[in-house]
């Protein structure tokens, strides 16, 4: 049996994603009440960052401690990865010694890398392709407040980056009609919106922010220049101007429509004030359920029969 990774969300069947979203809701519900759980004990998960971060670190680590379990966390300043070593011979040094690792990186196709080394389950905590994790909180979030996201429609604004492609791979996996409006130039990765577009429920790319959020349930942004990116910000500030989501675009979306933002944000950028801060906004719900989510997570791959390696 092969070894199960979480590098995209394409690596969860549809019915496992939606267990998952359940799982994590349950979770958050018993967490709330007080119950305590821990059925990871004695498990350890390594944390390899390359880049920053603030929630899905924080989220990780403590969701270990809850479930009965530790982590470690290694930067490149203090690991020998950021010196140079290899990675494949880092993941298998590391999955030696812990039970599951995730992983934070830059080319998607060094997670991929680590994933054929390790022998314990590796799970994508953001690359420059996507953010899987993330979509299992935002999933949750919209579920938690309006129901079913299946047929619903959610509309991305802004750059056609790894959040927009984690939304991709949700609407083919949960059968949302996707409205994605980004300047011209910096579209999603057309081999990814191929994929999604295998689903019997719209994708659509324009460079129309009021056409895309037109009667959406959801309203979704990113920051303009994602981590990497940083000597490009001038450029993009000027190229994402039309692409800010503000009141008269909100006002244009579906009455009741949340907005959603991973997180950090830049007000006064690809979001204003008055949304972010607004009623519609559910971004720390959103934050929140980055903990429960990945408890599901972490308990349904550490759950798994044991299984092989492929290196
Ligand atoms: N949304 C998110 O992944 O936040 P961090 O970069 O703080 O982990
Ligand atoms: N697109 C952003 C997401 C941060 C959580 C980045 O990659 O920096």
């Amino acid at each position: 049996m092969a070894l199960r990774h979480f590098l995209t969300l394409l690596d969860v069947s549809k019915e496992e994603l939606h267990a998952l979203i359940t799982r994590a809701i349950e979770l958050k519900q018993q967490h709330k009440m007080g119950i305590v759980q821990t059925p990871l004990k004695n498990k350890v998960l390594g944390l390899v960052f390359e880049k920053s971060s603030t929630r899905t670190k924080v989220s990780f680590e403590v969701a270990m401690y809850q479930l009965g379990g530790s982590s470690v966390f290694l930067s490149p300043f203090e690991s020998q990865l950021g010196r140079g070593e290899p990675v494949e011979d880092t993941a298998r040094v590391l999955s030696g010694m812990v039970d599951c690792v995730t992983m934070r990186t830059f080319e998607h196709e060094k997670l991929e890398r680590f994933a054929r080394y390790s022998k314990v389950p590796v799970i994508n905590a953001l690359t420059d392709q996507c953010h899987p994790c993330q979509l299992l909180a935002d999933m949750q979030t919209f579920i938690e407040l309006k129901g079913s996201i299946a047929g619903k429609k959610v509309a991305w604004i802004g750059d056609g980056n790894n959040m927009c492609h984690s939304y991709l791979m949700a609407a083919h996996q949960l059968e949302f009609e996707l409205h994605i409006a980004t300047p011209k130039g910096y579209e999603p990765d057309p081999t990814i919106v191929h994929l999604a577009r295998q689903s019997q429920h719209p994708i659509i790319l324009s460079n129309e922010p009021k056409q895309a959020v037109m009667g959406a349930n959801l309203v979704c942004t990113d920051v303009w220049a994602s981590m990497g990116q940083e000597q490009e910000q001038l450029k993009r500030e000027q190229a994402f101007q039309a692409f800010q989501v503000n009141s008269e675009l909100m006002s244009l979306a579906a009455p009741g429509a949340l907005f959603m933002h991973c997180l950090p944000a830049h007000r006064g950028e690809e979001v204003s004030v008055e949304v972010i801060e607004g009623e519609q906004s559910v971004v720390w719900q959103q934050a929140e359920n980055r903990l429960h989510s990945q408890k599901a997570l972490l308990e349904f791959l550490l759950s798994q029969p044991k299984a092989t390696a492929s290196k």
